[in-house]
């Protein structure tokens, strides 16, 4: 049985945080508790995605968009199934559902000494913004 791509929901929760908390690269913060994922997921229905093999989810991406733009967080595949293809199918999956409803870019943030990860979105069709840099404020907890 190969591995099956199909939509993330919340019922996916647990075992898709267990994955990202295994996973270097990836930074979670209070904005990844079960309650900011259930808004996430009903904001963007359609747009995330897990990977599954033999019932156990090996691949998870956080996919949604503010109408204008896509944004791709968290995507992960576990130490198991990496240089399968996984992240580029769930990559794939996430771009389609996009451009289906006519978003026409889609960005993502990684941190700067993931170079893993670098090399890989380069590979899928990324470029870095080298003229860019990402500024945040902290409005509330999370
Ligand atoms: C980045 C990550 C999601 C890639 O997942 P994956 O399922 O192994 O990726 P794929 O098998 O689809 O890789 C597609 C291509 O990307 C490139 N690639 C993938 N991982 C790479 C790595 N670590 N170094 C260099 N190139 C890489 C390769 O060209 C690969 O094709 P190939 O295997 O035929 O050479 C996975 O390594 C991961 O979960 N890393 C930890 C979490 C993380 O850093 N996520 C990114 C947050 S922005």
């Amino acid at each position: 049985m190969g591995v099956e791509i199909r939509e993330m929901t919340i019922r996916d929760y647990e075992p898709v945080y267990a994955l990202w908390s295994k996973s270097e690269g990836i930074g979670l913060s209070d904005a990844d508790s079960k309650e900011g994922i259930k808004r996430f997921l009903a904001r963007n229905p359609g747009f995330s995605f897990v990977a599954v093999d033999s019932g156990q989810i090996v691949g998870a991406a956080l996919c949604g968009h503010d109408g204008r733009r896509g944004y791709i967080h968290h995507l992960s595949t576990s130490q198991s199934h990496r240089r399968q293809g996984i992240g580029r199918s769930l990559v794939g999956r996430c771009m389609y559902a996009l451009m289906r409803i006519g978003i026409g870019k889609c960005h993502l943030f990684v941190f700067g000494d993931n170079q893993g990860a670098i090399d890989f979105w380069e590979q899928v069709g990324y470029a870095q913004r080298v003229e860019l840099v990402m500024m945040s404020q902290q409005i509330a907890g999370g």
